[in-house]
């Protein structure tokens, strides 16, 4: 197997490929580098610089590299920047998407993983989300990899390719301090983004119905998240291929939710820093609480996450002081 790799250079991207490759799989990366940063990537990775929107190059990588099966992380994340510009989302998710598996399917390429999100649930009103939860997103970036799934899941059937979805819930941390989300879209990332203004964490909302008043969320471990990936491609590997299509779809969390208090209090112990957070207005959209069943991911890919939020937190911490001096 070769593996093409889509947003290898990115946060997690690059965490997929360090598993992938740690565990003997050839990958190659593709990214445009709107978001990646190529050092992310071993010296011996070859990283192609382009668009999932340029077909003419995918064809051509593809064929050069003998790809047997995708990984496609490309995209665009930013829920705020979705809804200020939904056409860009429609068009680089799932436009660069469509792009993709035409290349895909003409290469004959039979196993392709893609990147979801929990973002497509919206905000169930359930203890715990399962796969069959009913699919209400709640922006543009959500809707986007909601039709990046049933596109997936009609391309595989079309052409005998076997797919895989996992909807990731909310990633943190990173395996070394190099690899870490330099991003600040995150909670982990802009909590720590507040302590070095020398400002309070912010808290949106603690009159929810949860124990502690605040947002409850299920927060995976990246290195798990990428071990997630190897365990589908090995999945696909096996079940896929000599036309024998089948798609699965599955969420990628902990099973535990943890409140925004919580996670603010442990990263204040990380940090040093533990000064009290401020308490706002509740933000529109903000789900009570969104917690993965982890179940059909533990029979199904015989995964299940290894890592606490602790780790999590620390490890994020030691990418964000290398990436912010000071
Ligand atoms: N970070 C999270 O919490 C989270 C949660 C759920 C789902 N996801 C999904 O995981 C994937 C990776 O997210 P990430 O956090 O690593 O983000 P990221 O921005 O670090 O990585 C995305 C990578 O894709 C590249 N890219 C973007 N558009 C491209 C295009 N059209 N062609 C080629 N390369 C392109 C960027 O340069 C970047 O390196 C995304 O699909 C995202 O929607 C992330």
């Amino acid at each position: 197997m070769t593996w093409l790799i889509t947003g290898g250079a990115g946060y997690i991207g690059a965490h997929v490929v360090r598993a992938m490759t740690g565990a003997g799989e050839r990958v190659i990366a593709l990214d445009d580098l709107s978001a990646g940063v190529p050092a992310r990537l071993p010296d011996d990775i070859p990283l192609v610089q382009g668009s999932s929107l340029d077909g003419e190059l995918l064809k051509r990588v593809l064929a050069e590299h003998a790809v047997t099966g995708v990984v496609h992380l490309a995209a665009r994340k930013q829920v705020g920047e979705s809804v200020a510009q939904p056409t860009r989302y429609y068009q680089e998710n799932v436009g660069g998407l469509a792009t993709l598996l035409e290349a895909v399917a003409g290469a004959g390429i039979e196993r392709f993983l893609f990147s979801s999100s929990a973002a497509v649930y919206g905000n169930p009103d359930v203890d715990l989300i399962t796969e069959d939860t009913p699919c209400v997103p709640v922006n543009p970036y959500g809707e986007t990899k909601l039709a990046g799934e049933w596109l997936v899941r009609a391309a595989g059937r079309a052409h005998g390719i076997a797919t895989v979805c996992l909807r990731y819930f909310n990633v943190a941390g990173a395996a070394t301090p190099e690899l870490a989300d330099t991003g600040v879209f995150n909670v982990v990332p802009m909590v720590f983004d507040r302590l070095t203004r020398d400002e309070a964490p912010r808290i949106f909302g603690d009159d929810y119905p949860t124990p502690d008043g605040t947002c409850v969320r299920d927060y995976i471990h990246v290195s798990d998240l990428a071990e997630a990936h190897l365990a589908a491609a090995r999945r696909l590997t096996s079940t896929g291929g000599s036309g024998g299509s089948g798609d699965l779809t599955v969420n990628i969390g902990r099973g535990e939710g943890v409140s925004v208090r919580e996670l603010v209090t442990l990263i204040g112990e990380v940090s040093g820093d533990s000064r009290p957070a401020l308490v706002e207005p509740r933000r529109p959209g903000d789900a009570p609480r969104a917690v993965a069943s982890a179940a059909l991911a533990a029979e199904k890919l015989e995964w299940t996450a290894r890592r606490g939020v602790r780790e999590m937190v620390e490890s994020a911490w030691e990418g964000w002081r290398l990436h912010h001096p000071g």
